[in-house]
């Protein structure tokens, strides 16, 4: 099975919410990209909205993991697989989603608008970047495209929304492939 079909059908079989959301982890996915594309978006800062949590289809068991209290990176794990096939555009943000978290964390207003869930892993994840830390993320080449990505990830968690089909976003994997 090619890479696109592949996660297609991942996405098609994904039943799991997201860890303590009311969403499944593929419509918070597409929800990011939608949010995206009516941001007008470039194609590769869709794609990566649209695989940006890959790496929760990859880990054995997610909620597992937060029960022990543990961080499973999954963006180093959705990284290191998408890297082999996707642009390196599409990647990095994928990669820095959860700096860029830490990095805006920082900021008392946006900290209260995070999810009882998102407070929880933002804990696992090293909690908030120290301002050396955050000095040293601006500096990233895709510091924009992640904090973007980030701000998309967290506004898409809505229920009750008319998500699209992953079907409908077949051509811009296509053509998000290196
Ligand atoms: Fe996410």
């Amino acid at each position: 099975m090619d890479i696109i079909e592949k996660i297609v059908s991942n996405f098609k079989n994904n039943k799991s919410l997201y860890i303590g959301e009311n969403v499944t982890i593929a419509e918070h996915m597409i929800q990011s990209a939608m949010m995206a594309e009516k941001s007008k978006s470039k194609d590769n800062l869709i794609c990566s909205c649209l695989l940006h949590d890959y790496g929760h289809f990859i880990l054995d068991d997610p909620d597992e993991l937060v029960r022990n209290n543990q961080d499973g990176r999954h963006e180093d794990i959705g990284y290191e697989y998408l890297k082999k096939f996707f642009k390196k555009e599409v990647v990095e943000p994928i990669k820095h989603h959860v700096i860029a978290k830490r990095y805006l964390a920082r900021d008392k207003k946006y900290y209260k608008r995070l999810s009882e869930a998102s407070v929880i892993s933002l804990k696992l994840q090293g909690g908030l970047l120290n301002s050396k830390e955050a000095k040293v993320f601006e500096k990233e080449e895709f510091f924009k495209d992640a904090i973007k990505l980030r701000k998309f990830d967290e506004a898409a968690k809505k229920t009750g929304v008319k998500i699209k089909d992953i079907i409908q976003y077949k051509d811009l994997l296509k053509a998000s492939l290196r």
